[in-house]
């Protein structure tokens, strides 16, 4: 299967790093505005490929995104330190606009994965730049947070973060929604299962791990500038339920005709991922005040949108 990603900074070659290790790809082709960074992270994550899966690493222009199953979109700016993913959204929808109609050019059956931030608003754009049906525009979401409430989440109960099921939904930012109330491990709530194993689940660890997500990637920023290693491997793994046709259940978010009342909102739910990409939606049992955050969340998301279009 092949792979394009425009965009080769950060983002986008740790993406690419992510899915020639993960085997997600048999080539992985890199366009960037500035060809001579294409050219050099292609040949550096190249060096890595015979420690993994046999994979073509190369960088071109978008005509070389011609036959590409999947393209990633990690074109744009990062976020500055203490800047909400919300703000990069004039500088980054200019950008993609162009990005999408080149894109959809030269690979027009490719399935777009968005990773630019604000990635919801990002992913309404490519949708509408592209013609693409909804499911075939999927923007990376909150899949990164949930790995990240799995992995606190683990952290504290000591149980490995692929056994605890649990879900961030709603913006990818600021407004997004801790589902901890069908937060499970195995058969029983993570409440209970903390209350089994002496590591109950307090208010206070509850705040802890809140903002041990929710303000994740602004504490990576302050300490290294950007964030890239998780969400190249959240973009591998959407990557590998598309080529491998899965029927994955991932965190990711789409144009949604109605969320919580609010119409037509690019957002992340459970959704289930395949080869023709998101195939299904779940709808999830939520807290009272769960459904209000999420209502909140697509209202915010809904509002800055209507700022764009
Ligand atoms: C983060 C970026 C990808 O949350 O928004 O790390």
């Amino acid at each position: 299967m092949k792979v394009g990603i425009v965009g080769a900074g950060m983002v986008g070659s740790a993406a690419g790093y992510a899915i020639a290790l993960t085997g997600g790809a048999s080539e992985i082709v890199l366009v960037d505005y500035k060809p001579a960074l294409a050219v050099a992270q292609a040949e550096d994550i190249a060096h890595a490929v015979p420690f993994a899966h046999p994979c073509r690493v190369l960088a071109g222009d978008y005509d070389d995104l011609a036959g590409a199953t999947v393209v990633v979109l990690a074109a744009g700016v990062p976020q500055k330190p203490g800047e909400s993913r919300l703000s990069l959204l004039s500088r980054n929808a200019e950008v993609f606009s162009e990005v999408v109609a080149r894109v959809i050019k030269a690979a027009p059956d490719a399935l777009l994965l968005v990773a630019s931030n604000p990635v919801d608003i990002m992913t309404e754009v490519a949708l509408r730049a592209s013609g693409l049906p909804p499911e075939r525009v999927i923007g990376s979401g909150t899949i990164l947070d949930t790995a990240r409430f799995r992995t606190l989440l683990g952290a504290h109960l000591g149980i490995a973060a692929g056994s605890v099921h649990a879900y961030v939904l709603g913006e990818h930012g600021d407004s997004e929604v801790l589902v901890w109330s069908s937060a499970r491990v195995g058969t029983e709530t993570v409440a209970r299962f903390g209350a089994q194993l002496g590591a109950a689940i307090t208010d206070e660890v509850r705040d802890r791990i809140d903002a041990g997500v929710r303000q994740a990637a602004y504490r990576i920023i302050e300490g290294k500038g950007a964030t890239w290693y998780g969400i190249g491997a959240g973009l591998a793994r959407i990557v590998q339920a598309v080529r491998n046709d899965q029927s994955s259940v991932l965190s990711c978010s789409i144009v949604t005709p109605e969320v919580e009342g609010v119409q037509d909102v690019a957002l992340s739910l459970p959704r289930v991922v395949g080869s023709k990409g998101v195939i299904g939606t779940l709808a999830p049992d939520l807290s009272p005040d769960e459904a209000a955050g999420l209502r909140r969340s697509a209202e915010v998301l809904k509002e800055t949108s209507a700022r764009l279009f």
